[in-house]
Protein backbone atom coordinates (compact mmCIF):
# COMPACT_ATOMS: atom_id res chain seq x y z
CA UNK A 1 0.00 0.00 0.00
CA UNK A 2 1.73 3.57 -0.80
CA UNK A 3 2.44 5.77 1.86
CA UNK A 4 -0.49 8.74 1.66
CA UNK A 5 0.72 12.32 1.52
CA UNK A 6 -0.90 15.30 3.24
CA UNK A 7 0.76 18.28 2.24
CA UNK A 8 0.12 21.60 4.42
CA UNK A 9 0.96 25.16 3.73
CA UNK A 10 3.41 25.30 6.79
CA UNK A 11 4.63 24.07 10.11
CA UNK A 12 1.85 24.82 11.99
CA UNK A 13 -0.42 24.00 9.54
CA UNK A 14 1.03 20.78 9.54
CA UNK A 15 1.34 20.68 13.47
CA UNK A 16 -2.82 21.21 13.44
CA UNK A 17 -3.30 18.47 11.18
CA UNK A 18 -1.44 16.01 13.34
CA UNK A 19 -3.19 17.01 16.33
CA UNK A 20 -6.62 16.71 15.10
CA UNK A 21 -5.78 13.22 13.82
CA UNK A 22 -4.58 12.32 17.44
CA UNK A 23 -7.58 14.22 18.97
CA UNK A 24 -10.03 12.29 16.74
CA UNK A 25 -8.52 9.06 17.49
CA UNK A 26 -8.90 9.42 21.41
CA UNK A 27 -12.27 10.68 21.37
CA UNK A 28 -13.33 7.42 19.30
CA UNK A 29 -11.27 5.03 21.51
CA UNK A 30 -10.28 6.83 24.78
CA UNK A 31 -8.20 3.72 25.37
CA UNK A 32 -6.28 3.79 22.67
CA UNK A 33 -2.71 3.10 22.53
CA UNK A 34 -0.95 5.96 21.41
CA UNK A 35 2.95 5.77 19.92
CA UNK A 36 5.10 8.96 20.34
CA UNK A 37 7.98 10.79 19.32
CA UNK A 38 10.14 13.25 20.36
CA UNK A 39 12.38 16.25 18.77
CA UNK A 40 11.75 19.87 17.43
CA UNK A 41 9.31 18.45 14.90
CA UNK A 42 6.23 17.42 17.14
CA UNK A 43 6.59 20.26 19.53
CA UNK A 44 3.64 22.30 18.07
CA UNK A 45 1.23 19.15 17.89
CA UNK A 46 1.85 18.23 22.17
CA UNK A 47 1.10 22.27 22.50
CA UNK A 48 -2.17 21.94 20.40
CA UNK A 49 -3.17 18.31 22.21
CA UNK A 50 -2.90 20.47 25.94
CA UNK A 51 -4.77 23.35 24.58
CA UNK A 52 -7.38 20.59 23.14
CA UNK A 53 -7.41 19.06 26.98
CA UNK A 54 -7.73 22.69 28.83
CA UNK A 55 -9.96 23.95 26.53
CA UNK A 56 -12.09 21.55 25.31
CA UNK A 57 -11.83 18.43 27.41
CA UNK A 58 -9.96 15.87 25.71
CA UNK A 59 -9.02 13.63 28.32
CA UNK A 60 -6.17 11.50 28.54
CA UNK A 61 -7.37 9.37 31.48
CA UNK A 62 -7.73 6.12 29.67
CA UNK A 63 -4.84 5.85 27.31
CA UNK A 64 -1.84 3.99 27.29
CA UNK A 65 1.68 5.70 25.81
CA UNK A 66 4.83 4.26 24.25
CA UNK A 67 7.66 6.36 23.48
CA UNK A 68 9.85 5.57 20.47
CA UNK A 69 13.22 5.96 22.26
CA UNK A 70 15.50 7.69 24.85
CA UNK A 71 18.86 8.29 25.44
CA UNK A 72 21.54 5.88 26.94
CA UNK A 73 23.87 7.74 29.51
CA UNK A 74 22.37 11.01 30.56
CA UNK A 75 21.79 11.75 34.74
CA UNK A 76 18.39 10.02 35.46
CA UNK A 77 15.98 13.22 35.67
CA UNK A 78 18.49 14.93 33.37
CA UNK A 79 16.18 17.80 31.19
CA UNK A 80 17.09 16.69 27.93
CA UNK A 81 16.31 12.72 28.53
CA UNK A 82 12.83 12.11 26.35
CA UNK A 83 11.30 11.51 29.50
CA UNK A 84 11.46 14.99 30.83
CA UNK A 85 10.76 16.63 27.27
CA UNK A 86 7.58 14.15 27.61
CA UNK A 87 6.80 15.96 31.18
CA UNK A 88 7.67 19.23 30.37
CA UNK A 89 5.36 19.27 27.08
CA UNK A 90 2.65 16.94 27.26
CA UNK A 91 2.33 14.32 30.25
CA UNK A 92 2.92 17.14 33.06
CA UNK A 93 -0.17 19.32 31.49
CA UNK A 94 -3.16 16.62 30.76
CA UNK A 95 -4.93 13.70 32.93
CA UNK A 96 -2.41 10.73 31.48
CA UNK A 97 -2.40 8.04 34.05
CA UNK A 98 1.20 7.80 35.30
CA UNK A 99 1.33 4.36 35.44
CA UNK A 100 0.47 4.09 31.71
CA UNK A 101 3.00 6.26 30.04
CA UNK A 102 6.18 4.16 28.80
CA UNK A 103 9.23 4.75 27.82
CA UNK A 104 12.64 2.66 27.61
CA UNK A 105 13.66 2.66 31.37
CA UNK A 106 16.89 3.58 31.18
CA UNK A 107 17.56 4.49 34.78
CA UNK A 108 16.20 1.15 36.58
CA UNK A 109 17.81 -1.43 34.43
CA UNK A 110 21.02 -2.14 32.04
CA UNK A 111 20.40 -1.36 28.96
CA UNK A 112 19.92 -4.51 27.01
CA UNK A 113 17.63 -5.66 29.69
CA UNK A 114 15.59 -2.34 29.06
CA UNK A 115 15.11 -2.99 25.89
CA UNK A 116 14.10 -6.52 26.16
CA UNK A 117 11.21 -5.43 29.20
CA UNK A 118 10.22 -2.39 26.60
CA UNK A 119 9.70 -4.92 23.68
CA UNK A 120 8.37 -7.29 25.92
CA UNK A 121 5.86 -4.58 27.55
CA UNK A 122 4.87 -3.81 24.05
CA UNK A 123 4.06 -7.10 22.34
CA UNK A 124 2.18 -7.69 26.14
CA UNK A 125 -0.57 -4.98 25.41
CA UNK A 126 -0.88 -5.51 21.45
CA UNK A 127 -0.22 -3.00 19.47
CA UNK A 128 0.03 0.82 18.87
CA UNK A 129 -2.99 2.16 17.17
CA UNK A 130 -1.54 5.55 16.03
CA UNK A 131 2.27 5.89 15.77
CA UNK A 132 3.63 9.66 15.70
CA UNK A 133 7.35 9.54 14.29
CA UNK A 134 9.53 12.23 12.82
CA UNK A 135 11.66 11.72 10.07
CA UNK A 136 16.33 12.12 10.39
CA UNK A 137 17.80 14.14 7.79
CA UNK A 138 19.09 10.75 7.64
CA UNK A 139 16.33 9.32 6.95
CA UNK A 140 16.48 7.83 11.01
CA UNK A 141 12.51 6.79 12.16
CA UNK A 142 13.23 6.74 16.55
CA UNK A 143 16.51 6.04 16.74
CA UNK A 144 16.85 3.40 13.71
CA UNK A 145 19.76 4.26 12.01
CA UNK A 146 20.69 3.71 8.28
CA UNK A 147 21.57 0.16 7.98
CA UNK A 148 18.76 -0.51 10.80
CA UNK A 149 17.27 -4.36 9.40
CA UNK A 150 13.52 -4.64 8.46
CA UNK A 151 13.44 -7.22 11.32
CA UNK A 152 14.90 -5.22 13.67
CA UNK A 153 13.20 -4.93 17.50
CA UNK A 154 13.57 -2.52 20.48
CA UNK A 155 17.29 -2.76 21.33
CA UNK A 156 20.15 -0.42 22.13
CA UNK A 157 22.25 1.88 19.04
CA UNK A 158 24.89 3.81 18.53
CA UNK A 159 23.61 7.23 17.24
CA UNK A 160 25.44 8.49 13.89
CA UNK A 161 27.47 11.68 14.24
CA UNK A 162 25.11 13.53 11.73
CA UNK A 163 22.12 12.63 14.60
CA UNK A 164 24.96 13.74 17.21
CA UNK A 165 25.69 17.00 15.24
CA UNK A 166 21.74 17.34 14.96
CA UNK A 167 21.01 17.06 18.41
CA UNK A 168 24.17 18.74 19.76
CA UNK A 169 21.65 22.27 19.20
CA UNK A 170 20.21 20.82 22.57
CA UNK A 171 23.06 20.44 24.16
CA UNK A 172 25.57 22.74 25.83
CA UNK A 173 28.43 20.94 24.03
CA UNK A 174 28.62 18.58 21.40
CA UNK A 175 30.69 16.31 23.55
CA UNK A 176 27.93 16.48 25.70
CA UNK A 177 25.34 14.40 23.49
CA UNK A 178 25.07 11.15 24.53
CA UNK A 179 26.50 8.31 21.72
CA UNK A 180 23.81 5.76 22.48
CA UNK A 181 19.95 4.82 23.24
CA UNK A 182 17.54 2.28 23.43
CA UNK A 183 15.13 2.77 20.73
CA UNK A 184 12.03 0.07 19.42
CA UNK A 185 12.95 -1.28 16.14
CA UNK A 186 11.72 -0.84 12.49
CA UNK A 187 9.88 -4.31 12.80
CA UNK A 188 8.30 -2.64 15.96
CA UNK A 189 7.36 0.48 14.47
CA UNK A 190 5.54 -1.68 11.62
CA UNK A 191 3.48 -3.26 13.82
CA UNK A 192 1.36 0.05 14.93
CA UNK A 193 -2.39 -0.15 13.59
CA UNK A 194 -1.93 3.42 11.85
CA UNK A 195 1.36 5.23 11.09
CA UNK A 196 1.81 9.42 10.95
CA UNK A 197 5.64 11.25 10.04
CA UNK A 198 5.38 14.80 10.74
CA UNK A 199 8.18 16.04 8.50
CA UNK A 200 8.57 20.23 7.71
CA UNK A 201 11.13 22.38 6.84
CA UNK A 202 13.51 21.85 3.77
CA UNK A 203 16.63 19.96 5.66
CA UNK A 204 14.42 17.14 5.65
CA UNK A 205 12.95 17.16 1.77
CA UNK A 206 15.67 14.44 0.75
CA UNK A 207 15.17 12.12 3.30
CA UNK A 208 11.26 12.41 2.99
CA UNK A 209 11.39 11.64 -1.17
CA UNK A 210 13.73 9.10 -0.80
CA UNK A 211 11.61 7.16 2.08
CA UNK A 212 7.86 7.92 0.00
CA UNK A 213 9.27 7.19 -3.76
CA UNK A 214 12.85 5.34 -3.34
CA UNK A 215 13.63 2.37 -3.14
CA UNK A 216 12.78 0.16 0.26
CA UNK A 217 16.31 -0.19 1.74
CA UNK A 218 18.15 0.00 5.54
CA UNK A 219 19.68 3.03 3.76
CA UNK A 220 16.39 5.17 4.59
CA UNK A 221 14.67 3.35 7.42
CA UNK A 222 11.74 5.52 6.93
CA UNK A 223 11.45 3.55 3.46
CA UNK A 224 10.47 0.30 5.26
CA UNK A 225 7.03 2.25 5.52
CA UNK A 226 5.95 1.49 2.16
CA UNK A 227 5.33 -1.83 3.32
CA UNK A 228 3.14 -0.37 5.87
CA UNK A 229 -0.40 -1.12 5.12
CA UNK A 230 -1.72 2.36 6.21
CA UNK A 231 0.78 5.62 6.96
CA UNK A 232 0.59 9.00 5.90
CA UNK A 233 3.25 11.56 5.76
CA UNK A 234 2.05 14.66 7.06
CA UNK A 235 4.87 17.72 5.31
CA UNK A 236 4.92 21.45 4.56
CA UNK A 237 5.41 22.67 1.74
CA UNK A 238 9.37 22.84 2.34
CA UNK A 239 9.52 19.35 3.34
CA UNK A 240 7.68 18.00 0.44
CA UNK A 241 9.72 19.59 -2.19
CA UNK A 242 11.74 16.98 -3.45
CA UNK A 243 8.58 14.60 -4.13
CA UNK A 244 7.88 16.77 -7.49
CA UNK A 245 9.83 14.28 -9.59
CA UNK A 246 8.25 11.22 -7.74
CA UNK A 247 4.87 12.50 -8.14
CA UNK A 248 5.39 13.59 -11.60
CA UNK A 249 2.96 11.98 -14.28
CA UNK A 250 0.64 10.55 -10.98
CA UNK A 251 -3.18 11.49 -11.76
P1 LIG B 1 13.61 16.74 14.76
O1 LIG B 1 14.08 15.23 14.76
O2 LIG B 1 12.14 16.69 14.95
O3 LIG B 1 14.30 17.36 15.94
O4 LIG B 1 14.01 17.30 13.45
C1 LIG B 1 13.33 14.30 14.06
C2 LIG B 1 14.02 12.96 14.13
O5 LIG B 1 15.25 12.95 14.26
O6 LIG B 1 13.32 11.95 14.05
Amino acid sequence: MPIRLHVMKNHEEASRHVAEMFQQTIREAPASVLGLATGGTPERVYELLCQFHREDGLSFSDLTTFNLDEYLGLPAGHDQSYRSYMTERLFGHVDVNPDRVHLPRVDDFPPDEAARQYEALLQQTGHVDLQLLGIGTNGHIGFNEPGSARDSVTRVVDLTEETIRSNSRYFEDESDVPRRAVTMGIATILKAKRVVLLATGGSKSRAVAEAFGGPITDANPASFLQEHGDAVFVLDEAAADGLAGILHGVP
